[in-house]
Formats: structure tokens, C-alpha cells, sequence
């Protein structure tokens, strides 16, 4: 788990670039996390899956707890497991920094945000293509994180759903209404050519999986740099 003071993301101005490490080689994956953070990644994304809440299987805490140590850059973990409650220590411990779930995958999802932040995380709700802003409505005041799945969540590689730029601009209204500092992140078939149209629509953070790793390391930088606005 992070120290305050390597939570600096809060007041930075540019969108923020979070690698998924779905599209990493898996045989030498510290390597490949050192690789993206020298690149300039802003944080790490790390997609948790179970085989049930989605159709595929990850890794889990013990393979996070592994790459930790190859950077020192918040650690954007989106969990696509049901339940998740009994396993909340468990990403704490491995040094989760925002650890984000999907409001489907349990019936108390204010509890589960509040269990998350009283494990010093910040808690983070994901939309499915399918689910309305209004699953938020009451959660608010709870999220520091909330990340627009702009495919359906289980593989990488897969193809921008457009009609989720209008989820984006209206929960950029909604977190605006809030005064506070909320991340909106989107993820899920981004690359140079939607990026600013996400940009524009409100984003704040883009997980980018294919688009980063595709060419190997010596790639990386340009990749990253190729989904910023001023590229
Ligand atoms: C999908 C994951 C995404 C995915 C993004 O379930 O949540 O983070 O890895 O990969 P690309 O950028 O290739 O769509
Ligand atoms: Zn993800």
C-alpha cells in the first residue's frame, strides 16, 4: 500500500496514462512494469479477473504483490471478480493503491467502498457498457475512482464502444457537481485515433492495453506519448 506521499496524482493537469498489464508479456512481468513506469506511464493497471464475474482468468494478489517492487507509481487495480469483500485485505496487503469494482459483482456496494477506503485504498466503482451513471447516485460521496469500461470487460484488444462517450460527459457533469477531486477514467479499446475525442468528452485518466505494449519495450514511450493531448 502506498505512503501519502507517493499519492501525487491529485492537482496533476495532463490526462493520466494507465498501462494495462493485460497486454504485457506474462514470463517476465517485473520487468515489463519497470519498462511502462521508465516510459512514463502515470500509474499501473492491473485487471483482476475471475472466470466468472467475466469470461476469463488473471491473477490475483500474490502475482501483484510480485511486480510491486518494480515501481514505485500507483497501482490501478480493477477487479472484475464477484464477490470481492473477503478479498479486500488481501489487495491491501499486496499494495494496491486504488483498488476499483464493478457495483454487478456484489449486493453492498457502499459497504464494499467503504471497506476499501478503511483498508487505506481509494475505492473506485467500474460502468459496464450496459450500466446507467445512476448506479452511482448514492456512492458518490464514497469514490475516488470511477472508470468507464468502453468494451465489455473479460479481454483485451476489443473495439471502442462510441455511445460510451456520452456516459463520460455526463458523469464528467455529475463528478464536476461534486467539487471533488474524482478520477474519470475510461478503458477499454483506446488508441492515438479516440483518445481525444475521450479527452474532450471529460476523461481524466486512459487505461490502454494493446496500444501500449504493441512493438515491444523500445516502443513503449511513443506509445504512451501517442495517447496524451499535446502529441
Ligand atoms: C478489459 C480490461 C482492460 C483491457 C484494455 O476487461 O479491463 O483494461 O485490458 O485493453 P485494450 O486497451 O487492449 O482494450
Ligand atoms: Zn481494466
Amino acid at each position: 500500500m502506498a505512503g501519502d506521499a507517493r499519492w501525487y496524482l491529485s492537482g496533476m493537469s495532463s490526462v493520466l496514462i494507465s498501462p494495462s498489464i493485460l497486454s504485457a508479456d506474462f514470463a517476465c512481468l517485473g520487468e515489463e512494469v519497470r519498462a511502462i513506469d521508465n516510459a512514463g506511464a502515470d500509474m499501473i493497471h492491473v485487471d483482476v479477473m475471475d472466470g466468472h464475474f467475466v469470461p476469463n482468468l488473471t491473477f490475483g494478489p500474490p502475482v501483484i504483490k510480485a511486480i510491486r517492487k518494480h515501481s514505485k507509481k500507483p497501482f490501478d487495480v480493477h477487479l472484475m471478480i464477484a464477490p470481492v469483500d473477503q478479498f479486500i485485505a488481501d489487495f491491501a496487503d499486496a499494495g494496491a493503491d486504488l483498488l476499483t469494482v464493478h457495483p454487478e459483482a456484489g449486493p453492498h456496494l457502499h459497504r464494499t467502498l467503504q471497506s476499501i477506503r478503511s483498508h487505506g485504498m481509494k475505492p473506485g466503482v467500474a460502468l459496464n457498457p450496459s450500466t446507467p451513471v445512476s448506479a452511482l447516485d448514492y456512492v458518490m460521496d464514497e469514490v475516488d475512482i470511477i472508470l468507464v469500461m468502453s468494451v465489455n470487460p473479460g479481454f483485451g484488444g476489443q473495439s471502442f464502444i462510441d455511445s460510451q462517450l456520452r456516459k463520460i460527459e455526463a458523469l464528467r457533469k455529475k463528478i464536476d457537481e461534486t467539487g471533488r477531486d474524482i478520477i474519470l477514467e475510461v478503458d477499454g479499446g483506446l488508441k492515438p485515433e479516440n483518445a481525444p475525442a475521450a479527452i474532450s468528452a471529460g476523461v481524466s485518466a486512459i487505461v490502454a492495453g494493446s496500444a501500449v505494449f504493441k512493438g515491444g519495450p523500445e516502443a513503449y514511450a511513443g506509445n504512451i506519448a501517442a495517447l496524451r493531448p499535446e502529441s
